[in-house]
């Protein structure tokens, strides 16, 4: 399992390099030790935002599962790894990408603006070397077992996907819950919707394939019950809930589509079920469930997500007889596109890269009587 000391080296040294910053304290520009840039001397300091980048994206539908893809060390700056046949990814990269998006999505609009865009990118190369430039990401994969096995313990931190999805979820589901309503949290997790549906007292049940996950969920939802299973063939009798939500979770699937007809299968005539799910606009640009990240000392880690379009949705839901009450797009707020480790150089091509794009979706799907 990765130790997350990347480059195999604990970096005794603290050394803080000057970078441009804009909006970052010296506090949140330090890594902790043990992670060393590509630029050669191990620095201790912690890059807060890129722990929280949390980007969904587009995937070939393959399996890597039970493989740890990152064991990539060579660094710009001398080839120094057992795998120096493959750069690391650095900072850099994900920078230029995002800069890039802006000056993409705003190429027609203003000369000006596009200018700017250039001088950032001519910034970052010309000191691609430099920490934080040179910083290694080198993201690893992780299986939706493994992965979730190894995120259960730190899963519930902050998350702006999650706080983008609750703004819509909470009262999608609040307007159907009800003591005594049976509501299932498919796919759970650590029972994040299981704890508020039965706090308004529905009878409810949760199901996920991951027993960590599901421990957290257990500690902290007594009241519910947990079982664990795969969505797309649960033990669950016909029309056994009035209520059903899967969030953040049919994107690890390659077709969601037998999950869906389970869902409508599990699901009572006139019940109701909620899902919720990265947009694939964000898969476009590279998002990933990722986890970990540099600021907690672990390498950056994600579980593959696969992309999935409206028409994959909509032949879905055709197929488990499930009717379209409300679908919601939900773009980045201003407060998570500066959230953005980009941001906190270029806030405005951040801006540029992600204003009003869609971030997650949700659907609100009705069983007819
Ligand atoms: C991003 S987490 C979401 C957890 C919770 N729904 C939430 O929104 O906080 C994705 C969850 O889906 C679960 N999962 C993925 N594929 C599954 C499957 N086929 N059957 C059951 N659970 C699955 C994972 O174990 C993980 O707990």
């Amino acid at each position: 399992m990765d130790d997350g000391a990347i480059d195999g080296e604990v970096g005794p040294v603290e050394r803080r390099q000057p970078c441009r910053v804009g909006g970052v304290s010296e506090q949140q520009r330090s890594v902790p030790s043990g992670i060393r840039p590509s630029g050669g001397q191990s620095v201790s300091a912690r890059i807060s935002p890129i722990c929280a980048m949390s980007f969904w994206s587009p995937c070939p539908a393959r399996s890597v599962a039970g493989r740890d893809r990152g064991g990539i060390r060579a660094t710009r700056a001398g080839v120094n790894s057992y795998a120096s046949f493959v750069r690391a990814v650095t900072f850099d990269h994900y920078l230029a990408g995002v800069v890039g998006l802006g000056l993409i999505r705003h190429w027609h609009d203003d000369g000006k603006a596009n200018d700017d865009r250039l001088d950032e990118l001519a910034d970052a190369i010309s000191k691609r070397d430099e920490f934080p430039f040179s910083l290694e990401l080198t993201p690893s994969e992780r299986s939706v077992e493994d992965g979730y096995d190894e995120w259960a313990a730190s899963y519930d931190g902050p998350n702006p996907m999650i706080e983008l999805e609750e703004a819509v979820v909470t009262p999608m589901l609040e307007r159907r819950a009800a003591p005594g309503v049976r509501a299932l949290d498919a796919a759970c997790g650590t029972g994040r919707h299981a704890e508020r549906l039965d706090a308004w007292g529905c009878v409810t049940t949760g199901v996920d394939l991951s027993e960590p996950m599901l421990a957290v969920a257990r500690a902290k939802v007594p009241g519910a019950t947990f079982v664990q299973g795969d969505i797309e063939r649960t033990t669950f009798d016909d029309d056994a809930f009035e209520l059903a939500v899967i969030a953040l979770a049919l994107c690890h699937l390659a077709d969601p589509m037998p999950a869906v007809v389970e869902l409508g299968r599990v699901i009572a005539p006139g019940g109701t079920l909620v899902i919720a799910d990265p947009h694939p606009m964000g898969g476009v640009f590279g998002g990933q469930a990722f986890y970990g990240g540099i600021a907690n000392g672990r390498r950056m880690t994600y579980v593959r997500n696969h992309r999935h379009g409206a028409s994959t949705w909509l032949q879905a839901f055709g197929a488990a007889g499930l009717v379209v009450a409300e679908c919601i797009e939900v773009p980045m707020t201003e407060q998570q596109i500066l959230g953005d480790p980009v941001a906190s150089f270029h806030p405005d091509a951040a801006r540029a890269a992600f204003a009003d794009l869609p971030s997650i979706w949700v659907w609100e799907l009705r069983k007819p009587d």
